[in-house]
């Protein structure tokens, strides 16, 4: 008989069950001041007050208890790994470049960065990079853009299955309006994508996912394509862009007359649905948000680079309030950073331009189980239900002297959240575990 894997974690235990709404429903969250996770062979076998963490402890046989790996972690914040719903890996190396919105900045910064994962191995740098900071930031699960390379994809996959994630990737579809050391064709992206998908999806914790750019870089018969595979295996995961910017939907309405929203012509295509979502979504008529909801398709919510890219506010309130499924999303390199904290302090700033100020409990749950399900991954990630994977991150409000000192003057649980999303960073990211094993510790 192979060994069990047990872990015993103690420490204060924060989970979602639910969205806490605009009302921030304290009810759909589990919080245990000290509390305890017990992990067996990577998944959760139980989440709860410390002592009846003990006692299932306890009850294991005495050969897996002395076997146990132990993590004491009193004083810090246990939560489930955050889920960031839309990255480009290959843009890392463009973050935060001057002075361009959307198209311009595609142009200038990001066709270039992207025409260098054309070698194997500056994607397989950049992947293991990548990696190796999402875990730093507290970032477990993501929904990854690779490049029109196929080979960037299983760069990215090979990195990912190293470390044990639950990752979502897939190689960019793009046949025209961009360089052409950037284009694929239509057969050439079925071809790539079919061997990409029968090569990892599925293997491990790995999913595929299909990945047009977005619409003014593929042809309707490479849409078809995309269409045609989501809708043949049935379980495939897919991801785009969506109105982000007025120049772009202004474009996306020249190249596709006969379609009557920029939505229109994914769904036309049949690119909507559970396990599709995309990103930004934040110029919507009410038609749209409405049929994202009723199709179960996801929206990523970009908040730094809606912000650096001048694109716009997004409404979350809204888009929950239609029912539309939203996931956080650090959109680097369009987005700034790759911290989820830092993310939500941006999320909760654009929520009061857009008129609905993002709760506490609730802007967590958005980094957390928001994403889980706004990915369709809630079955296996997002928060500590039994069975679940164990991937978690531990907070170290105290890392940052001015987030202790004001957290020494916090009141209630909702107002400690609520700074550490404001004030906290990566900083704070003590450590990361995934399936129950430490993946990542801070030095020092
Ligand atoms: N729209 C099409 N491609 C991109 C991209 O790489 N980043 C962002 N933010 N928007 C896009
Ligand atoms: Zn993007």
């Amino acid at each position: 008989m192979s060994k069990v894997d047990i872990c015993l974690v103690r420490g204060q235990l924060l989970h979602f069950l639910r969205d806490p709404g605009q009302e921030d429903s304290a009810e759909a969250c589990e919080y245990f001041e000290d509390g305890g996770l017990l992990v067996r062979d990577g998944l959760i076998a139980h989440a709860g007050p410390w002592d009846t963490t003990l006692t299932a402890f306890q009850s294991l046989p005495a050969a897996e208890q002395e076997a146990a790996e132990r993590f004491d972690y009193r004083g810090h914040l246990v939560m489930p790994g955050f889920v960031d719903t839309h990255i480009h890996y290959p843009q890392v190396g463009v973050t935060g470049s001057f002075g361009r919105q959307l198209l311009d900045w595609l142009t200038d910064y990001t066709f270039p960065a992207e025409a260098a994962f054309a070698d194997p191995a500056v994607a397989r740098h950049t992947a293991e990079f990548v990696i190796s900071r999402l875990l730093a930031h507290g970032t477990t699960t993501a929904s990854v853009f690779a490049t029109v390379h196929a080979h960037s994809a299983d760069a990215f996959f090979e990195a990912a299955e190293r470390h044990a994630l639950r990752m979502l990737c897939g190689k960019v579809m793009m046949d025209r309006n961009c360089p052409e050391n950037l284009r694929d064709t239509a057969d050439e992206s079925a071809r790539d994508c079919r061997n990409l998908i029968e090569r990892w999806h599925g293997r491990g914790r790995l999913r595929y996912t299909l990945t047009p750019r977005f619409a003014p870089t593929s042809s309707p018969e490479q849409l078809a394509v995309a269409g045609e595979l989501f809708r043949a295996w049935g379980n495939l995961h897919l991801q785009s862009h969506l109105a982000e910017n007025a120049a772009e939907i202004a474009w996306v309405r020249e190249l596709f007359p006969d379609r009557r929203s920029y939505l229109d012509v994914y769904a036309h295509h049949g690119l909507t649905g559970p396990r599709s979502i995309f990103g930004h979504c934040i110029h919507l008529s009410d038609e749209e948000r409405e049929w994202m909801a009723q199709s179960q398709t996801a929206a990523a919510f970009c908040p730094t680079s809606n912000l650096f890219l001048g694109s716009g506010f997004f409404d979350y309130a809204a888009a929950r309030a239609a029912g539309v499924h939203t996931g956080l999303a650090t959109d680097v390199g369009g987005g700034t950073s790759l911290s989820m904290i830092r993310t939500l302090a941006e999320a909760y700033r654009v929520s009061q331009f857009a008129g609905a100020a993002l709760p506490p409990l609730r802007a967590w749950y958005l980094a957390t189980l928001g994403g889980a399900e706004a990915l369709g991954l809630a079955e296996y990630i997002g928060n500590f239900a039994v069975g679940k994977e164990a991937d978690f991150v531990v907070l170290a409000p105290a890392n940052i002297p001015e987030l202790d000192w004001r957290l020494q003057r916090s009141n209630s649980l909702p107002e400690t959240l609520f700074a550490l999303a404001l004030l906290g960073d990566e900083r704070c990211v003590q450590a990361t575990h995934v399936l129950g094993r430490r993946a990542h510790q801070q030095e020092g």
